[in-house]
């Protein structure tokens, strides 16, 4: 793609997002905050890790906090950091894996945002967390039961987002084109 075709296209974007934010939902190792900052650089627009931020606000990692505080505190402060992002101004958000579950997040993305599944099968997911041992949800004797029991509980749940994008075991650049094209597609603002 040229220079003009690629700015054309972000003009685009931006056009039919209004303003609004784009939040990446879906489970551990769908690529959330690899695509979501990828997708940042191409539209210009400022990145932010929901978890990450909760971990500079905590001033601990996601696995201290869960020992130290326990999953519901980790909820609660994950619930108030991605309201905060919200209110931010237009800005790419990668959330963690549990965000979209919660009520009060869900109607605050839909209010301003748009909302974009990344939706991966149980064994390209296993595939990608095998390599990495950071999540407390997974530090248990069967992971692979754990990441069955999440894809049963959350992905009725997900499915509310506005745009299903499949996380295919490609290259993520691919998945970023795919995103791209979808939200160049997607309705115009809905309020
Ligand atoms: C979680 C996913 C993690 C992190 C925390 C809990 C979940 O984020 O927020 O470990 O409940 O699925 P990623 O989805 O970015 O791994």
């Amino acid at each position: 793609m040229n220079q003009r075709t690629a700015a054309k296209l972000r003009d685009d974007i931006l056009n039919r997002l209004g303003g609004r934010s784009i939040v990446l939902i879906g489970l551990m190792g769908a690529g959330k905050t690899t695509v979501g900052r990828r997708i940042a650089q191409r539209l210009e627009l400022p990145f932010a890790d929901a978890d990450h931020e909760i971990e500079k606000a905590a001033g601990k990692t996601i696995p201290e906090i869960f020992e130290d505080h326990g999953e519901e505190h980790f909820r609660d402060g994950e619930r108030r950091v991605i309201a905060r992002l919200l209110e931010s101004g237009q800005q790419v958000i990668a959330t963690g894996g549990g965000a979209y579950m919660n009520q009060q997040t869900r109607d605050k993305i839909s209010e301003t945002a748009v909302s974009v599944w990344l939706r991966a099968d149980f064994d390209l997911l296993m595939k990608r967390v095998r390599r990495r041992s950071h999540r407390p949800l997974l530090q248990t004797a069967d992971p692979e039961a754990v990441m069955r029991k999440l894809i049963d509980e959350r992905y009725p749940v997900y499915g509310e987002a506005d745009i299903v994008v499949d996380s295919r075991d490609v290259p993520h650049n691919a998945i970023v084109k795919d995103v791209i094209e979808a939200l160049r597609r997607a309705e115009q603002t809905r309020s």
